[in-house]
């Protein structure tokens, strides 16, 4: 499986540590400086003004949308625009209580806590965050069995900023309490390259428009894998090239890294073929799919499937996933002969 983990290195939109030294340098740090997702960044900047004119804290924020899209950026943003420091956390980091009320008894009046996919704090961590969200206050037990009493200290006013894949396995209780819930979507091809133009110059990087929107419209729609391509698309440049990432250079970059034309990699069309070889298409389940492609469920759901979904590759149905028409175009497969009217009329 050589190939599959070299792939999965450069369009998973999952975190790494090379993107996170890359991704320091070229966060935007104020909101004026962020691209995209126009209608968060305007409510954002209404909430944030507002409360800077009460002299109070801003309310909690729940980003949710899948990864890569800048929910950590924003989170900064809102540190700074807010004047507050940021600290940063995640669900899974959090494994016992005394591990958030260190974190929350540490905070300075205002900061903002972070908590990345927050839909993964244990039941227990997140019965501490409810009285810490709603009154500033920890509550804590003291003692065990019949003499065990609860003690209630104050917290300072904090906002959190909760970031999670999936909104929808936030438990009730824990999303009630966000006073601001923001939707982030995948970016357009154009604001990508945008971002990739902000990025190349800020790492010093001969690019021409055409160059960027190669690479914006191969990105999945995520920056993060976008400026990871950048720096690759860099490479080439560099040494088959004269360094300037022209549209042939960049072309050339991400077909030698097996990414098509859509951005699909290698884990993507496996997917699909696997869908059609063997399933005819669908539906079939997310767990049969993973056991046949041998990646988890979760990944198929949070990292593949937003974004074939996105371009109308795939559909969920009652009975399972789907492939739709497109698939066998983009893939060179003979489309079924009469599998229902939808299939049928793509061949027209
Ligand atoms: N880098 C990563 N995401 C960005 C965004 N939304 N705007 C500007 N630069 C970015």
């Amino acid at each position: 499986m050589a190939d599959h983990e070299f792939e999965e290195r450069f369009v998973s939109a999952e975190f790494t540590q090379q993107d996170n030294d890359i991704e320091t340098s070229l966060r935007p740090r104020v909101m004026s400086e962020y691209i995209g997702q126009e209608k968060v960044k305007e409510n954002l900047e209404i909430y944030i003004q507002a409360a800077r004119q009460r002299g109070e804290s801003l309310d909690h924020v729940l980003l949710y949308g899948p990864p890569g899209l800048g929910k950590t950026t924003l989170a900064g943003i809102i540190a700074n625009e807010m004047n507050v420091n940021l600290r940063i956390t995640s669900g899974p980091a959090i494994e016992k209580q005394g591990d958030l009320a260190a974190l929350l008894t540490n905070l300075a009046e205002g900061d903002v806590l972070f908590i990345d996919e927050i839909h993964r704090l244990n039941r227990s961590v997140e019965e501490v965050l409810y009285p810490a969200m709603e009154d500033n206050a920890l509550d804590i037990i003291i003692g065990k069995g019949p003499s065990a009493r609860s003690i209630r200290l104050d917290l300072p006013k904090f906002t959190l900023v909760g970031a999670t894949t999936r909104a929808g396995q936030l438990s009730a209780p824990l999303r009630d309490r966000f006073g601001i819930v923001e939707h982030l979507q995948m970016y357009t091809p154009e604001e990508l390259s945008q971002i990739v133009t902000r990025s190349a110059g800020i790492l010093n990087i001969d690019i021409e428009r055409y160059g960027a929107l190669e690479i914006a419209a191969r990105s999945r729609g995520t920056p993060r894998i976008a400026n990871r391509l950048l720096k690759r698309a860099r490479d080439f440049a560099e040494v088959m090239g004269d360094g300037i990432i022209t549209e042939e250079t960049a072309s050339l970059a991400l077909s030698k890294m097996e990414i098509d034309n859509l951005g699909l990699d290698a884990v993507d069309r496996r997917l699909l073929t696997t869908m059609i070889r063997g399933y005819n298409g669908g539906p079939v389940g997310l767990e049969t799919i993973a056991a046949a492609i041998g990646e988890e469920a979760v990944t198929i759901e949070d990292v593949y499937e937003p974004y074939l979904m996105q371009i109308g590759f795939l559909s969920r149905t009652p009975r399972g996933r789907m492939v739709t028409p497109a698939v066998y175009e983009h893939l060179g497969l003979t489309p079924p002969a009469a599998k229902g009217n939808a299939q049928q009329q793509s061949l027209f």
